[in-house]
């Protein structure tokens, strides 16, 4: 195990576990309060992402930002933001099974490092590897299930949301969902 999120980031910018590597500008390592108790996992960087370096930059990450404000939450401050895959998957197509499980080392690495009390996956994608292989986001949004000791809940995905804004009320009462949750679950975020 890897000592501190620096270092994993470090070791993540070299890498070549997959052949998103070769059309990658950069390495979305992730951002946020490695302290936090709360962490939000998304698919993979988009262009803007792989451009900054940087989760959830563009339009989606802008409309994800507004919904983490509604709540008191930001990356500045008491979440952390990480995506399945760290590398843009060219014209934004779903990251492909085995460039998941070449990633999915450094995400272990980030939740043993962060110890999260809340998971929130943001889409499909995430909820499906992380929460239960036969997630449906429209079914199971908003709901939170227990596992290895960590509160998980799945929701839209921004973009997502974009492409179809009846979807947003629900969103918002997910993100009061989970107001409610941290305030049971976690002692240091508000
Ligand atoms: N979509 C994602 O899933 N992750 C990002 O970082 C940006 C867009």
């Amino acid at each position: 195990m890897l000592q501190s999120m620096e270092e994993l980031e470090q070791l993540a910018s070299q890498c070549r576990n997959c052949k998103l590597c070769e059309t990658r500008n950069n390495v979305v390592f992730g951002v946020g309060n490695p302290q936090a108790e709360i962490l939000f996992i998304g698919e993979g960087p988009g262009e803007n992402e792989d451009l900054q370096g940087e989760p959830f930059v563009g339009r989606a990450g802008q409309l994800l930002d507004k919904y983490l404000a509604a709540v008191d939450l930001s990356r500045e401050k008491n979440i952390y933001i990480g995506n399945m895959v760290k590398c843009r998957p060219p014209k934004n197509r779903d990251p492909q099974p085995d460039e998941v499980s070449a990633c999915i080392g450094y995400l272990r690495n980030q939740v043993a490092i962060i110890r999260p009390k809340i998971i929130v996956c943001l889409g499909r994608i995430a909820a499906q590897y992380i929460i239960s292989p036969d997630f449906k986001v429209t079914r199971q949004h908003g709901e939170f299930s227990l596992k290895n000791g960590v509160w998980m809940m799945g929701t839209f995905h921004p973009a997502a949301l974009l492409r179809n804004p009846a979807n947003k009320p629900a969103a918002l009462e997910d993100f009061q969902k989970l107001r409610e949750k941290i305030n049971e679950v976690c002692t240091h975020t508000y």
